[in-house]
């Protein structure tokens, strides 16, 4: 038996490898866990971007892993099996993370995972709006197909992670020329950093989307008469 005192404080466990959501990017949304899993971490593992969000908090005696192959760090997490490591994911744990492939390839046991919120939740405390009516899904380097979900009436609209292929043009140009109307787009790029920009448009004037994009959420909000 656990009591929930001694739950709160076993947060870091460093006889496992902690797994840590960075939230949207700025330091200023990681957890107060978070923090202490980074600080605490004999190694840290993230990509170099998130690295260098968080170099206040990483001191020179920490050890870096910069992501790359991810069989490589398989290999590397088990042959530093009895360090403390900390693996920085983006966003959320738990919405399109490393942490599936991590479990599979060494075990759910060993990991303790610290969640934080998905960009796709700041993007909607940005706009003032809930996302629970909202389907979530991927096109990065996926297939998903967004038109036909899009018409489901349960729910309010679909957020999507999108890549360069299938970037927000291309998803509002192949809805559009899908004869999809009364639908918000709105694209959150950067979000939380000081380049982050939010557009939102009508599907109608997709076409004012033909450019290049950085990392961003695609949020497809169906208007009051979409279907009618
Ligand atoms: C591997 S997925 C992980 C998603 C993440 N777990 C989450 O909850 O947001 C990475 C993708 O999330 C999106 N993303 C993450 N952080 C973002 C940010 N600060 N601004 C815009 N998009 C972001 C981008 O589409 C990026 O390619």
């Amino acid at each position: 038996m656990i009591t929930i005192k001694e739950w709160l404080v076993n947060v870091v466990q460093s006889n496992k490898i902690n797994v840590v959501g960075l939230g949207p990017g700025n330091i200023k949304y990681l957890s107060t866990a978070g923090i202490e899993c980074i600080k605490e971490a004999e190694i840290i593992v993230g990509s170099t971007r998130q690295l260098s969000d968080l170099k206040a908090i990483i001191s020179e005696k920490q050890e870096i892993y910069i992501l790359g192959k991810l069989a490589e760090l398989i290999a590397y997490l088990k042959e530093n099996i009895d360090r403390k490591i900390t693996i920085i994911v983006s966003g959320d744990t738990g919405y399109y993370s490393l942490v599936p492939y991590l479990s599979k390839n060494l075990s759910k046991d060993i990991l303790n995972i610290i969640p934080n919120i998905s960009s796709y939740q700041y993007l909607f405390s940005k706009l003032g709006e809930n996302w629970q009516n909202f389907r979530l899904a991927s096109v990065h380097g996926r297939e998903f197909d967004y038109v036909k979900n899009i018409d489901d009436k349960e729910i309010a609209g679909l957020v999507l992670l999108t890549d360069d292929i299938q970037n927000p043009y291309e998803v509002s140009k192949n809805l559009y020329n899908n004869g999809i109307r009364n639908l918000t787009v709105i694209v959150g790029e950067n979000l939380s950093y000081d380049n982050e920009k939010i557009t939102i448009l009508e599907i109608e004037d997709y076409e004012k989307l033909n450019r290049k994009f950085d990392m961003n959420v695609l949020v497809l909000k169906k208007g009051e008469n979409y279907g009618k």
